[in-house]
């Protein structure tokens, strides 16, 4: 086995986000920009060493080049053996899935999530650690402080391994083993849910489902779990090919970039009952019913009050955690069933710990992503199962679901506005002015919400203690009415503001509102207080979720 010792010059950008390395195509494909990266990532992970290691990502643009790369790379750094998925495919929640069952070291998942993809998308790269988690802060400063220094890379010199078939192979002394991405996944999701019950509600006649892959990584998954496993109506997934730049579109399970999935589901008396997407590499979803459309944060709140009747939470839900942003739904369901409600800073990765420790069974996030205790991922695919299992229990209809748990909790209005690709100068000065008013904003009254706290969100870590801060700032009214303000961490142009504005509502008869009219005043009351028309020269968001 030759190895190369490459020299390389560092570049001074490689730090990770919410979610890894993210940047445009362009970026990673400059002078050893990636391989400078995944070196960084094996100077730290030295636990790879004469371990396994899982390589897949969401089947993008420079996907199956990357891959490539990675695999000498590993070879160089001593990795024992790495399963890939077959052409280069794995979602994120099965990476995760494989981490755990195989007890490998780690996996390298490569994906720039919900962005768009092709030679002028985005790209990206992301660390899980042994627990099949997204690596922690402290693990990607670390990438990020030798990546500013990084002088030299270590490469086999090797021909590239064929992705399409099944085999096992390898290069030096690395075994590689080319395997089925959906097998291991599915098992894990037969044992988590009741399929049987599912399969009876395709077999009965009575219920059809569609789910929009949005030409990502979910596809495969899809047209094996749904339409062969559970027995759903053959036209199920729609999009269900994944394709290097997702047919040119934006793979984003909302209303906004869902588009054909919502058409079908309002189409009138022939529609599906059931309508699911998922996004680029398989961890968000969206569920909607016909012309209904469940918010992330109630879906979260749904799950928790109701997974008991579901094989894999029998024994109930020790505890839950939502992110700073996700709305108070789910803080109602934990305080009726006396379990723990963590709030925690945007990103999966916080939940790693709490799902480690035992203190958590669920978790989820406002955008588009739940999750629980059987990987340590989001799950798309999961959180489609979970809502199919309980319609077969409850015989109920999205809707009537939850409508029903808003009667029970009552509703939590809920919407998040994007301000994208604002300058970064205009950006930070907006996010200093606000937090100078951090003190004085207590005790006033905008349209009768009294602000009762605020303040710029930290968190410390319940089990490791480790700090984190400068999270988001927070407004918290007297009536439990929340606005949130933070900037993005996934972004690859200038900044992207994000404002979340949540409003509680117990009377019944309100529950049928339309959201933005519900939230008006405090949409008004979070632009006036931040002044983002006179700052961003904006005076409406790019996208409304
Ligand atoms: C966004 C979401 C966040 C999610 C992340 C990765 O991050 O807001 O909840 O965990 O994508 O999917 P942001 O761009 O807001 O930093
Ligand atoms: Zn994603």
């Amino acid at each position: 086995m030759k190895i190369n010792n490459i020299v390389t010059t560092p570049y001074l950008d490689q730090k990770p986000g919410t979610s890894g390395l993210r940047k445009t195509v362009k970026d990673f494909q400059k002078r050893h920009y990636l391989e400078n990266f995944v070196q960084s990532i094996f100077n730290v992970a030295t636990e790879l060493k004469g371990s396994l290691m899982i390589l897949g990502g969401d089947g993008r643009y420079y996907n199956t080049e990357a891959i490539q790369i990675i695999l000498k790379m590993a070879a160089a750094h001593g990795v024992r053996e790495i399963m890939v998925g077959q052409n280069g495919i794995l979602s994120t929640p099965a990476v995760s899935c494989l981490i755990r069952k195989y007890k490998a070291a780690g996996g390298i998942i490569l994906s720039a999530s919900h962005n768009p993809g092709g030679p002028d998308g985005d790209f990206g790269i992301k660390f899980n650690i042994a627990n099949g988690g997204p690596a922690p802060t402290a693990f990607t400063d670390a990438v990020f402080n030798l990546s500013k220094t990084l002088d030299t890379y270590q490469i086999v010199e090797a021909d590239d391994i064929p992705l399409d078939k099944l085999q096992t192979c390898g290069i030096g002394n690395m075994n590689i083993a080319v395997i089925d991405p959906v097998n291991d996944y599915a098992k894990l999701m037969e044992s988590v849910f009741d399929f049987p019950r599912i399969q009876s509600l395709f077999s009965s006649g009575l219920f059809t489902m569609c789910f929009d892959a949005m030409h990502a990584v979910t596809g495969p998954y899809a047209h094996r779990i749904f339409e062969q496993q559970l027995g759903a109506n053959v036209d199920a997934v729609i999009n269900g090919m994944p394709l290097e730049d997702f047919a040119g579109g934006h793979p984003d399970p909302n209303l906004a970039h869902a588009k054909e999935l919502v058409a079908v589901l309002n189409s009138g008396g022939s529609a599906p009952d059931f309508g699911a997407a998922s996004d680029g590499d398989g961890d968000r979803n969206m569920i909607i019913g016909q012309r209904f459309f469940v918010n992330p944060s109630d879906s979260l709140a749904i799950m928790t009050a109701n997974a008991h009747h579901l094989p894999g939470y029998r024994l109930g839900v020790r505890g839950v955690a939502r992110s700073l942003p996700t709305s108070q739904a789910v803080d109602k369901v934990a305080q009726a069933m006396g379990i723990d409600c963590y709030e925690t800073p945007t990103g999966w990765k916080y939940f790693g710990n709490l799902l480690d420790d035992k203190r958590i069974t669920l978790c989820g996030e406002e955008s588009f992503g739940s999750g629980s205790d059987h990987i340590r991922e989001k799950d798309g695919i999961w959180a489609v199962l979970f809502w199919l299992n309980l319609i077969a229990i409850k015989q109920q209809s999205v809707e009537e679901i939850t409508r029903s748990h808003w009667s029970r909790y009552g509703r939590h209005y809920y919407t998040r506005h994007d301000y994208e690709a604002i300058d970064i100068d205009v950006a930070n000065a907006l996010f200093d002015n606000l937090r100078g008013k951090i003190q004085t904003l207590h005790g006033k009254t905008y349209f009768g919400n009294k602000v009762v706290l605020c303040d710029d969100f930290s968190y410390t870590d319940p089990v490791d203690s480790s700090i984190t801060t400068n999270q988001g700032i927070r407004i918290l009214f007297a009536n439990e009415s929340r606005i949130v303000y933070r900037l993005s961490g996934t972004g690859t142009q200038g900044a992207t503001l994000r404002v979340y504005i949540e409003r509680y509502i117990t009377d019944t008869s309100q529950h049928n509102e339309p959201t933005q009219t519900m939230l008006a005043e405090l949409i008004q009351v979070a632009a006036d207080i931040a002044q983002i028309p006179q700052r961003t020269k904006r005076t409406t968001p790019d996208v409304i979720t």
